[in-house]
């Protein structure tokens, strides 16, 4: 690898698109028990996740061949294979008592069905978090825990996700939920979800959990049925009534802070990509990739500034007014 190729690598690494930060990683180490010996993660990166369980074997699987390597020589007492976790699994024949996972945010994928996906629907072709996390459950011992980190769409979008949700829920082996505000550990701009697995539960209840203000609360699976298995934290604990009241505002500037580093590191990451991949494949242009952005922006604008202006348009409120 040529020395910018490698400190490309390096600010993806740093840019957080492709690590979880170490604050968060030990947060979710907290969920399983001190003395782990073995441990798994099926998008290991390179290796953050697994570094923070400390004496443990680990075991990974990671799609880049670089990080993928990255993890083999830093961690130790490791075993990392390389390849695509979801069409070439390196670990088929295996159970493993503690999984933890970071997987990429709501990709593409090509949906194939295996042992793993048995008795569940397919994940859709443009979201394979569900097919992420059915490879953790597929994997888990029936004493085990998993922790996977998610994008929060996974619980309330519908469609086949809903009802995979609904099958994972009639299924018993979801035990907690747990809410993470976008901004709580660096490098996290957006808000983000834990979703805590265990096989054989003796309880018919979930936990959610708001890390924010510590609130936790344990639901009944009825009533998470009649909530049409929406597993979003906020259907469950309410804002605290002595909380101040939330201005809508200032939640927003957050939201277009939150939203425009997003951007910027997405950005950086396709021209990273391009940069590494010219030789191979020069139409795959950066450039292309933010003509499109742009072009998204000015049909915003363009649309926004029509119904602005009809807002505003006086011979419209006059109508309005004498119900024209
Ligand atoms: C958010 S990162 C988490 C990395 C790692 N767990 C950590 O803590 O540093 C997601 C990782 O999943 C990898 N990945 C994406 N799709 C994959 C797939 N189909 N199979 C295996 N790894 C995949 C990405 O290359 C990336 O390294």
């Amino acid at each position: 690898m040529t020395k910018s190729a490698k400190s490309f690598r390096e600010n993806l690494r740093k840019s957080g698109v492709f690590f979880t930060p170490k604050k968060l990683a030990e947060y979710m180490r907290s969920f399983f028990p001190s003395d782990v010996a073995e441990i798994y993660d099926p998008t290991c990166g390179d290796g953050g996740l697994l570094a923070v369980f400390e004496g443990a074997r680990k075991y990974g699987q990671e799609i880049d061949e670089e990080q993928g390597n990255y993890a083999a020589t830093n961690l130790v007492e490791a075993q990392i294979e390389i390849g695509d976790t979801l069409a070439d699994d390196k670990f088929k024949d295996r159970k493993f008592r503690y999984i933890v996972a970071n997987p990429p945010f709501s990709v593409e994928w090509d949906p194939k069905t295996d042992d793993r996906f048995e008795g569940f629907e397919l994940a859709p072709k443009s979201k394979a978090d569900y097919a992420f996390i059915l490879h953790c459950i597929h994997h888990l011992d029936d004493d085990g825990i998993a922790v996977v980190m998610c994008f929060p769409g996974v619980c309330y979008r519908g469609q086949r996700e809903g009802k995979i949700r609904e099958q994972i829920i009639r299924k018993n082996l979801l035990d907690r939920v747990v809410e993470i505000p976008g901004g709580d550990f660096d490098d996290t701009s957006i808000s983000t979800v834990l979703l805590i697995f265990r096989k054989n539960r003796q309880t018919n209840s979930v936990v959610f959990e708001k890390k924010e203000t510590g609130e936790t609360r344990e639901v009944n699976l009825d009533e998470i049925e009649k909530n049409g298995f929406n597993l979003s934290v906020c259907q469950y604990i309410e804002p605290k009534s002595d909380k101040a009241k939330i201005d809508p505002v200032a939640e927003q500037i957050k939201g277009r802070d939150s939203a425009l580093k997003w951007l910027r590191a997405s950005i950086r990451v396709d021209a990273t990509v391009c940069e590494l991949e010219r030789f191979r494949q020069p139409e795959f242009d950066h450039v292309d990739f933010l003509n499109r952005l742009q072009k998204i922006i000015a049909e915003e604008k363009a649309a926004f500034l029509k119904k602005w202006k009809e807002r505003i348009d006086p011979t419209r409120v006059q109508m309005e007014l004498f119900g024209l």
